[in-house]
């Protein structure tokens, strides 16, 4: 049984247009242990996927259909107060753009020992230090900067801290959500390594979320590969990463060795809010106006599964009619 286990996931927001749809039928699991990567450009819905999975949707976010099991309970059906158990202790979140949440008048071992503090009220003040420094260890963040406020750490140890933070309840999934987006690329190379130490070495599963394919295959063993809402190829990484099958998924990998070192950090952000506008079953493929290989039934008839193995998928008509 896979730890996490997501069904027919379908998100939509309320809109002043009406229900709007940003995650559409979205499946897949994840063993303990295991780790997945969530990629696709801004507006896709990869964070969306997130905090549903925390169960902490903006109030106008609703799952429209679908099921998240977690350790076989659906998170979806299950209330608030059982949710609220879980979260942290069992599925915790690196949020996007964390590390500038930190609070800058505070020190940041007492931020991380708030988060402990807060899920283990009959923990002592000396237990929660140490763990705090066990914490700081386990980050490469040397303890006796524990009292140091987030202004006198570099970019890569306030992330370090905030990773920190949500290693702090030990939980079995933990899903970072673009963790390395704002970091230069020698800093974000050291804070994937670390992401991938950790989730080795405690045996937690992990779904890390970047809108750059190169980020996610440095770390995950899976990645899934999203467009406009709709999961558009999956696979182990050495599949999609080295043998690549939809053209949206060879175009980001081009991109991506194109671009190299030059991150455009702040798009995900910045173009949250004018993207995917889609209907709910699109009849015809939504990549197909960009698509070099698409012809006049691309745009008219439903995209297709192709299998290219037992575990590498892609959704493409002309993949499947091409016997590519
Ligand atoms: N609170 C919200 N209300 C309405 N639409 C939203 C809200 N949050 C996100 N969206 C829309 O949902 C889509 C997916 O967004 P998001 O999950 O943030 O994408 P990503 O993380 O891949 O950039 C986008 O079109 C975005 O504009
Ligand atoms: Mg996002």
């Amino acid at each position: 049984m896979p730890l996490l286990d997501v069904q027919n996931l379908t998100i939509a927001y309320h809109t002043r247009i009406g229900p709007v749809v940003a995650v559409n039928n979205v499946c897949f699991s994840l063993e303990k242990g295991r780790s997945l990567g969530i990629v696709g450009e801004s507006g896709c819905g990869k964070t969306t996927i997130g905090m549903a999975l925390l169960g902490l949707l903006p109030e106008n976010g609703f799952v429209q259909n679908g099921r998240i099991l977690f350790e076989n309970k659906d998170l979806v059906a299950l209330p608030a107060k059982a949710l609220r158990a879980l979260r942290w202790k069992k599925i915790s979140m690196i949020f996007q753009a964390a590390m500038n949440a930190l609070n800058p008048v505070h020190r940041v071992g007492d931020q991380i020992a708030e988060a402990i503090r807060l899920h283990n009220p009959e923990f002592s003040a000396a237990r929660i230090r140490t763990e705090v420094k066990e914490l700081l260890d386990l980050v490469d963040i040397p303890q006796k900067r524990v009292d140091d406020y987030p202004h006198q750490y570099s970019g890569g140890m306030k992330q370090r801290a905030v990773i920190a933070m949500a290693l702090s309840c030990k939980p079995d999934l933990i899903i970072a959500d673009e963790p390395t987006t704002a970091l230069d690329v020698i800093v974000q190379a050291q804070i994937l390594e670390k992401i991938k130490a950790f989730q080795r070495s405690l045996n937690i599963a992990a779904i890390v979320i970047s809108h750059d394919i190169g980020v996610v295959a440095e770390v995950c063993h899976d990645i899934m590969v999203m467009y406009k809402g709709h999961m558009i190829e999956c696979g182990k990484r050495e599949e999609v990463f080295e043998s690549p099958a939809h053209p949206y998924t060879i175009e980001l990998l081009s991109s991506h060795l194109a671009i190299d070192s030059v991150f455009d950090f702040d798009s995900d952000m910045a173009e949250n809010t004018h993207s995917v506008k889609r209907p709910l079953m699109p009849r015809a493929c939504g990549y197909a106006e960009k698509c070099s290989h698409a012809d006049g039934t691309c745009f008219t008839d439903p995209p297709v599964w192709h299998h290219i193995s037992s575990t590498h998928r892609a959704l493409c008509l002309k993949m499947t009619h091409n016997g590519q």
